[in-house]
């Protein structure tokens, strides 16, 4: 088979909008033999999910896989991504979007819970002895996507080439074409608190109308509605995005209310800033006040090889220094069309702009 000069592809960092996910922390027990397992697992990640998600080809089955900083260094040593470093915790008031351990972040989606059930199993089952479970959340698809404190979410999210260009690592960090970074906190909501609020007061504080999910008039959202915090420009004026496939999960009969917040991007920078802007505010002491009835009680940030690289990582020995030979990807690496409905591949090609230079962010 010949090679095509198309660059890695990612894993299914833009998959389709699904009805279910399981989100999965792991750590990575301190051994040798665990490490070693860990690595081969990377290389059965693509097959399993491929033959779980063929049996039903209309659940669109995707998983995708992500390191913590002190991970890759155990797993995989040299090189590491550019910009891979632990969870930055930010606070203030009380209010803390706080790190919790976490090696190893597997998010799997699709539109039946049996799919993402029987790949969690599986792919647990193969890291039975070697990994530790830290936090496992089952989240669903809420109605007219909304979440769990009943706006819909998502609506902001990039598409397309955009999606791409926001998402997909470039030529910034040429041994990690195709990788990005994805940050997660789950978060635990006052639903009692919140519901007691007038439906106006919710809508200042997303800075969204509730029923029709319309942004509000500048002239009368605030400041610190989560919009406004959550929206950064670069130094041209130029928004940057993220992209977010939050899912509700909870036990009602617990009184547990929650979102998993989950957001990819190219570099963690945005996302940082959108995190220091919501707990510590724009500027100080104009925070998000969702915090005022929302707090995070895990938070991890992990890096996603493009899915070629995470294939070869199973070869990977930690004590040589190594040299990233998946510079293009075989058709063979290209997934499934029905894990990249989203993709601008007109061309077949990923289409990844020039990402030079530091972005800036307010
Ligand atoms: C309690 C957890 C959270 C909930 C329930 C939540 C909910 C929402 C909702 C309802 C919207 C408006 C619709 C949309 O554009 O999606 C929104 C927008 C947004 N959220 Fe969140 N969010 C949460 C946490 C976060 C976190 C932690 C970040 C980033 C670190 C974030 C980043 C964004 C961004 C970038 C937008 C789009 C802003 C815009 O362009 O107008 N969200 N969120």
């Amino acid at each position: 088979m010949t090679r095509s000069s198309v660059p890695p592809f990612p894993q299914a960092v833009f998959s389709p909008v699904t009805r279910n996910a399981i989100f999965i922390v792991a750590t990575i027990n301190d051994d040798a033999a665990s490490r070693a397992n860990v690595r081969a697992w990377c290389a059965d990640v693509a097959n399993l999910t491929r033959a779980i998600g063929k049996r039903v080809p209309s659940g669109n089955l995707t998983c995708v896989v992500g390191f913590g900083s002190h991970a890759w260094d155990a797993l995989f040593g040299a090189p590491r991504p550019a910009e891979l470093h632990p969870f930055r915790e930010f606070g203030a008031g009380g209010r803390v979007a706080m790190a919790t351990p976490g090696d190893l972040l597997l998010h799997i989606r699709a539109n039946h819970m049996d799919l993402c059930f029987e790949l969690a199993t599986e792919l647990m089952a193969r890291l039975e002895g070697a990994a530790t479970t830290v936090d496992e959340v089952h989240g669903f698809r809420n109605f007219d996507m909304r979440a769990m404190i009943g706006f819909v979410d998502g609506t902001e999210n990039p598409v397309g080439e955009e999606a791409v260009h926001f998402t997909v690592i470039g030529d910034t960090d040429p041994n990690f074409v195709g990788g990005s970074y994805v940050l997660v906190q789950k978060y635990l909501h006052d639903m009692r608190r919140w519901g007691a609020l007038s439906v106006e007061a919710q809508e200042h504080i997303i800075g969204r109308t509730k029923l029709r999910d319309i942004e509000l008039n500048d002239s009368v959202k605030p400041s610190w509605s989560h919009s406004s915090l959550t929206t950064l420009e670069d130094a041209n004026g130029d928004e940057i995005k993220i992209l977010r496939d939050n899912m509700p999960f909870g036990r009602p009969g617990f009184g547990e209310f929650g979102t998993y917040f989950i957001g990819y991007a190219r570099s963690p920078q945005p996302i940082e800033q959108m995190l220091e802007n919501m707990f510590v505010g724009r500027p100080a002491g104009n925070y998000d006040r969702l915090l005022d009835f929302s707090r995070a009680v895990t938070g991890g940030l992990f890096f996603v090889p493009s899915e070629p690289l995470l294939k070869a990582l199973a070869e990977r020995d930690p004590g040589i220094a190594h040299t990233i030979t998946v510079a293009s990807a075989s058709s063979r690496d290209i997934p499934d069309a029905q894990t990249t409905q989203n993709m601008p591949s007109g061309d077949g090609s990923l289409a990844i702009r020039s990402l030079k230079g530091a972005p800036r962010y307010e």
